[in-house]
């Protein structure tokens, strides 16, 4: 069954990334499960960097990455909802993606060869009129996801306090139609046996 997981980056509740990823999840079919996450509400330790000492492995994550992880796992798709923060992903994302590092090292978790069957997606907000701004994150969203498994795209609002988001017509109607009929198309290959 396919299952969106949407994690939420932002630093602000009710924010406009939130709201426009809503936009697009209304669209979502009623058999598509939906999982809303807010990182804020699961603060992540530290990432610790410990790929190359001893033996390279990581400890079964706890608390808070445990339900991170547990619940990627469990998706067929994965919303990162962030909003543009000086160009990229906010900093609770960031360190949730390199968390994705640590559980890739957890023996018996099967990170990676389970990932390769999502497909990752992106909605953000930024308040630069030029869309363009967007790129690093988008990039860094891509790029990230196409070293695990899909990418599905990325749908950008202009927005700026909060509500503004409401104004942005033209965000809104993408939103409307951001997982349509590819997104199922993407999903019945992710939900396909993982490698491995
Ligand atoms: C720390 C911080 C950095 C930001 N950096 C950018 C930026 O680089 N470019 C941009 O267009 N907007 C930037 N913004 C504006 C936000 O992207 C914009 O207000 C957005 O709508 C906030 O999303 P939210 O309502 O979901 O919290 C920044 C806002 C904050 C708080």
């Amino acid at each position: 069954m396919r299952s969106f997981l949407f994690l939420l980056g932002g630093n602000r509740r009710d924010g406009n990334t939130e709201t426009l990823a809503r936009h697009a999840a209304a669209a979502l079919p009623p058999d598509v499960g939906q999982r809303w996450l807010r990182l804020d509400d699961h603060p992540l330790p530290p990432f610790q960097d410990i790929r190359h000492t001893g033996d390279g492995l990581y400890p079964v994550p706890e608390g808070a990455a445990k339900l991170l992880a547990d619940a990627t796992l469990d998706a067929t798709d994965l919303v990162i909802v962030s909003p543009l923060y000086w160009y990229s992903v906010s900093a609770t994302t960031k360190l949730y993606l390199d968390h994705w590092s640590a559980w890739m090292r957890v023996p018996g978790y099967d990170f990676k060869a389970r990932m390769a069957g999502k497909t990752v997606w992106a909605v953000t907000t930024i308040s630069e009129e030029d869309e363009s701004v967007a790129d690093p994150l988008i990039g860094t969203l891509r790029l990230s996801a196409e070293y695990f498994g899909s990418w599905g795209g990325a749908l950008v609002g202009y927005a700026n306090r909060p509500g503004d988001i409401l104004r942005d017509t033209g965000a809104l109607e993408r939103a409307a139609a951001f997982f349509g009929p590819g997104a199922a198309r993407r999903a019945s290959r992710a939900s396909d046996p993982a490698p491995g």
